[in-house]
């Protein structure tokens, strides 16, 4: 899946194909201006002031309290990108905003909307990063309780869409009963795999400032003391040993080096029962840069800026679980999020 320049009628392709189409203004300009339109509509609440009914520029302007001239200039905009439709003068919801971005819906992306504004602020590190070669480290670049409450929301939109389809696919050994989620924030992951798995319990380990704004998310799941945060660092905690039945750490590696993985591994692999299982889940990209892909290729220097690393290709993961003593399985693929992928090892 990849954004670029598509014509909208037949001279448009036409140009298009014979190359005389400039299109860095379509990737820079209009790439920035689709986003933060879009970021903008659901910051202010546009999407959810249409969620019952079609509006008008002034109805619209009166529920989100800005001014009427410049919302129906915004209104105007996001039908011209296909997130509104407009009919005498009323807007109303396209199918694409429905389903992602209002609040409360099994696929809303709306928390992750808000939270772009912050990864939107990191990009501004790239220049530095690139001269220094020093990154952000995003866990101690965000300095508010706030900042701490939009990112734990943001990761946990994205996770809730992903979760069914990670507690179907995710192995799981039979009669298995504790599960560690390290950095599992909301914990959506380990709340689906126990509603899956009705002899499995959950231990989140995450930082403070994570379990802090997390815990209520977790609360609404009504989950009790089946999945329970514990408030830690898993490069410091001690892990236990042959303790746990399934290790399972989302989005989290690409925080840490190649060094700081591998000794992750190998304190992992001490702590799985036999018959265990080590699941490690990341945005992955092909080790030929020209196969990774837009997304691959992209997310990898936003990474890299954002973090101590970047993103791993998957024989890099599985090694790291080969040599901790652990089995690779071969990787598994998601359907509901192109790009994310789950590397799983055994212990033997
Ligand atoms: C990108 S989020 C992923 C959250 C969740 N696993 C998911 O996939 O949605 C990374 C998480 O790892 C946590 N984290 C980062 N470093 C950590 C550490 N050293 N120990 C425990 N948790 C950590 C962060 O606080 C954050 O909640």
């Amino acid at each position: 899946m990849k954004l670029g320049a598509i014509p909208e009628n037949l001279i448009e392709r036409i140009l298009l194909a014979s190359g005389v189409v400039p299109t860095p203004l379509i990737d820079t300009l209009i790439a920035m201006l689709l986003a933060r339109t879009v970021m903008v509509g659901t910051k202010l609440g546009v999407f959810q002031a249409l969620a019952l009914t079609a509006l008008t520029a002034d109805e619209v302007a009166s529920h989100c309290l800005t001014h009427p001239e410049t919302t129906q200039k915004l209104l105007n905009a996001l039908v011209g990108v296909g997130y509104l439709r407009v009919d005498n003068n009323r807007y109303l919801l396209a199918p694409v905003a429905r389903k992602y971005l209002l609040q409360n819906r099994p696929q809303s992306l709306h928390e992750n909307m808000i939270f772009r504004f912050l990864e939107w602020a990191a990009t501004e590190h790239y220049e530095d990063f690139l001269r220094s070669g020093k990154p952000l480290d995003i866990h101690k670049a965000l300095l508010s309780n706030e900042q701490w409450r939009l990112y734990q929301r943001g990761m946990g939109s994205i996770a809730k869409t992903l979760a069914s389809e990670v507690a179907q696919r995710t192995l799981v050994p039979q009669n298995a009963r504790d599960m560690l989620d390290i950095g599992g924030s909301h914990g959506y992951y380990s709340v689906a795999l126990c509603r899956r798995h009705p002899k499995l319990r959950a231990v989140i380990l995450d930082l403070p400032e994570a379990v802090e704004q997390a815990a209520p998310l977790l609360a609404q799941e009504g989950m009790g003391e089946r999945v329970i945060h514990r408030v830690g660092n898993t490069l410091t905690d001690d892990l236990g040993t042959e303790a746990w039945d399934l290790i399972f750490i989302a989005q989290v590696v690409h925080h840490f080096d190649n060094a700081t993985n591998r000794e992750l591994a190998r304190r992992v692999a001490r702590a799985l029962r036999v018959g265990g299982v080590f699941v490690i889940q990341e945005v992955t990209q092909d080790r030929v840069p020209k196969k990774a892909g837009q997304f691959g290729a992209l997310m990898n220097l936003f990474f890299s800026v954002t973090s101590q690393a970047g993103t791993w290709l998957l024989e890099e993961i599985a090694d790291w679980q080969r040599q901790a003593g652990l089995v690779p399985l071969k990787p598994i693929q998601f359907r509901s999020m192109p790009g994310v992928w789950q590397q799983t090892a055994v212990k033997r």
